[in-house]
């Protein structure tokens, strides 16, 4: 087993609880031997370990890894980049950054040899990107369906389970530490993208760009959208979906879904994410644990610091060996349109409408509409008062 000599940018959540999760396993022989921050502050660690020059540990050979756990994506991507330029090891758990560079970085590690995992950057605790990799790796999986947020689904537990309001539930996932610095990332959907872009990358073998999947996250629910859920016996989760439609071809989205109770996420609450994977021959299996917080995340950067230890690399197999997939928007869902405004509801191009409702100030429709009609109008509708849903 290698011995790793560890330099860790970023002293946030997940840093501290991976500093704390460290001294605990004794199966690694690794240490930390430098911690680059942006800023003065008192910190529960050795001071001599700390700096702010984020060349002082690219430019240590002694440093074999790199573990990057900052928040800015963009010096993220420098930071990691230069790290296996160099030679080094590099575990980052930047999921904005991984989707938008995996392309490059994959290839920087063909070139150099080095090694980049990122288990840790999607669904927190739970071994998701091995699993996909090492287990799933023939061409049998079908679909992949998950709660891969767990700041959202710890607000939406918040209001169905416990009837509290949005924005408690929200500075409630801010204060213990599992949403982002900037939490819209968390309540758009755009976390929960970039984790599937990636997941589906060592699923199905494709990078797909983030601004080709229609995404719609929970800020527009209101009181309204609540009862009806609740009154047709429905749970409401933020999901992210990549499914297999025809031969090769690939659709995603990340929207709320209404669920029935036989659904496995149906009951994963509070910070909790669940990944079901459906194949052609096994048909469903189920993996469930902490997405977000110090520690069970801050495990998840330590198995991936181990499966360094052992020289462990992803092979990208689907996207090496498989017939490639192609992404499609031709593929329709049934979804619930809650609408104060006839106009706004008139950008959605409907194939078929199954129900309609019109009440005092709020109406809503429920029909089949394709993702590349959903596509189109994202960006806009984004900003109405509309909220949009997957309903059964
Ligand atoms: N903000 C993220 C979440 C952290 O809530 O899931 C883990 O990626």
């Amino acid at each position: 087993m290698k011995k790793l000599n560890i330099g860790l940018y970023g002293y946030g959540v997940v840093g501290q609880g991976l500093y704390t999760v460290l001294q605990k396993s004794k199966t690694v022989d690794a240490k930390v031997s430098a911690i680059c921050v942006k800023h003065d502050k008192k910190r529960d660690v050795d001071e001599n370990l700390i700096t702010k020059d984020r060349s002082l540990i690219l430019n240590n050979d002694d440093i074999n890894v790199v573990v990057e756990l900052i928040d800015d994506a963009g010096e993220a991507y420098q930071i990691v980049k230069e790290a296996l330029l160099k030679g080094k090891s590099v575990v980052s758990g930047n999921k904005a950054m991984l989707a938008e560079h995996l392309e490059e970085l994959i290839k920087i590690q063909e070139e150099t040899g080095s090694s980049l995992l990122y288990d840790a950057s999607s669904c927190g605790s739970i071994p998701v990107i091995r699993n996909l990799e090492e287990y799933y790796d023939n061409d049998l999986l079908v679909s992949l369906t998950g709660i891969l947020n767990g700041s959202s689904n710890y607000i939406l537990t918040q209001i169905f389970r416990d009837g509290k309001d949005y924005e408690t539930a929200l500075k409630e996932a801010q204060e213990l530490g599992f949403a982002e610095s900037d939490p819209s990332f968390d309540v758009s959907g755009k976390d929960s993208l970039f984790k599937l872009v990636i997941l589906t990358l060592h699923a199905f073998g494709i990078l797909v760009h983030t601004n080709k999947v229609f995404r719609f996250g929970i800020e527009n629910l209101n009181d309204f959208d609540v009862k009806y859920t609740k009154e047709k016996g429905f749970n409401l989760k933020l999901v992210a979906k990549v499914v297999k439609v025809g031969d090769n071809k690939i659709a995603m989205y990340v929207m709320p879904t209404m669920l029935t109770r036989d659904k496995y996420i149906y009951g994963v609450e509070d910070e909790y994410n669940g990944v079901v994977i459906k194949g052609q021959f096994y048909d469903k299996q189920f993996m469930f644990g902490k997405g977000a917080g110090a520690y069970p995340t801050g495990s998840a950067v330590l198995s991936d610091i181990t499966a360094l230890a052992h020289n462990y690399k992803y092979e990208y197999k689907k996207r090496k060996f498989f017939k490639s997939n192609e992404f499609t928007g031709d593929y329709s869902l049934k979804i619930y349109l809650r609408f104060d405004n006839k106009k706004d509801s008139d950008l959605f191009e409907f194939e078929e409408i199954y129900e309609q409702y019109s009440g005092k100030g709020t109406n809503y429709v429920i029909g089949k509409i394709s993702l590349k009609n959903l596509l189109k109008i994202n960006d806009k509708i984004e900003k109405l008062p509309v909220f949009v849903s997957v309903i059964p």
